[in-house]
């Protein structure tokens, strides 16, 4: 299996898969759920970040367990999907964005795998810490079909599980483009094992106090559901053209450790 489809809020199967079988992979972090399916002849990974019928909020999503539990079935690229609120008004409710950058305000999460306990400290550049060979197909796809889709976007990530205030939006839109829960560590993890990871974040909502009104679950769950066919066939593409080989910086995220024998 190369390539894994990581679905959220609102994506819990992968319709596009057939004859999927459900693999249960234990790791050393819990046990994770995955479904296995053939997409035109190649097989694919699904897993439904917040559980099947959503169960596990953001702070609770085992992270770790689900990246571990990728690479061990030997996935190299990983497509992810995230609902998000957003932090300018030209992000309309509906669009996709191709993130390329995040900052991180989590305030409680086990973020590592590489967590000093064997003595070994690593230090991973995160200069560009989405995979650019993804983010290209993807956009160039979204391109070809026509989908609307933001080629850049900066990520800022909360701890949830509650929405914001008015204020910390004001605080996040100086920095960011687009807010959720669920991006780090997902994206800090796969590059620790060396997958490729590209995600494209669909705007439900503009966030709290850009929006005039209250923000709800539902009205997340509505948007995503009525766009979410956007992501199935800019993905459904996305997997026919990802190249055998892999041409970015991805996979030599711990080359310098390896080389120099700390790994
Ligand atoms: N904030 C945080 N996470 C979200 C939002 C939001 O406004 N919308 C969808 N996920």
């Amino acid at each position: 299996m190369r390539i894994a489809i990581i679905g959220g809020t609102g994506v819990y199967d992968p319709k596009f898969l057939e004859k999927a079988d459900e693999l249960i992979v234990s790791t050393p972090y819990g046990e994770v759920k995955i479904l296995k399916g053939l997409y035109e002849g190649e097989e694919v990974g699904f897993l439904a970040r917040h559980g099947v019928g959503h169960s596990i909020p953001p702070h609770k999503i085992n992270y770790k367990a689900n990246i571990w539990a990728l690479k061990y079935l030997g996935v190299e690229r990983i497509l992810s999907t995230t609902a998000v609120g957003s932090l300018r008004i030209n992000l309309l409710p509906g669009d996709l964005v191709i993130l390329d950058q995040f900052i991180d305000f989590t305030k409680a999460r086990d973020i590592t795998f590489y967590d000093g306990r064997d003595g070994k400290v690593i230090h991973i550049d995160f200069t560009t810490p989405y995979c650019p060979e993804l983010r290209r197909l993807l956009y160039e796809t979204a391109q070809e079909l026509g989908i609307k889709a933001h080629p850049h976007g900066t990520y800022i990530c909360t701890e949830g599980p509650r929405f914001e205030t008015p204020a910390e939006i004001r605080m996040y839109a100086m920095f960011g483009d687009v807010v959720g829960m669920t991006n780090v560590p997902e994206v800090i993890l796969a590059r620790e094992l060396e997958m490729c990871y590209a995600s494209v974040s669909l705007i439900t909502n503009y966030a709290a106090g850009i929006s005039r009104t209250p923000l709800t679950h539902w009205e997340v769950l509505e948007v995503m559901a009525q766009n979410i066919e956007k992501v199935r066939k800019l993905f459904a593409h996305v997997i026919r053209k990802v190249p055998k080989e892999r041409n970015c910086i991805c996979k030599d995220a711990l080359k310098e450790y390896r080389e120099k024998g700390i790994i």
